[in-house]
């Protein structure tokens, strides 16, 4: 489904945004520029951004990984 026809951005879109991390409409702004031009997409976007992340369930913290510049030497 097209959620955003100024930007051709697709809940498939959002749904992938939300897997590689986003949270917010901001970050989904930032990464797709849904909702930068006309603005009429903003609340089905949300919606979609609600849903994918409920979806995806609770956030899973990083793993820690050490570096080269992180390790001593
Ligand atoms: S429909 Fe998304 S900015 Fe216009």
């Amino acid at each position: 489904m097209i959620v955003c026809v100024c930007n051709a951005i697709t809940e498939r879109d959002i749904d992938e945004a939300v897997a590689d991390g986003a949270t917010s409409m901001q970050a989904l702004q930032d990464s797709l520029r849904v909702s930068s031009q006309c603005g009429s997409c903003s609340g089905c976007a949300e919606a979609c951004l609600e849903r994918a992340l409920s979806e995806r369930g609770p956030a899973r913290p990083l793993p820690l990984v050490a570096t080269s510049e992180s390790l001593p030497a």
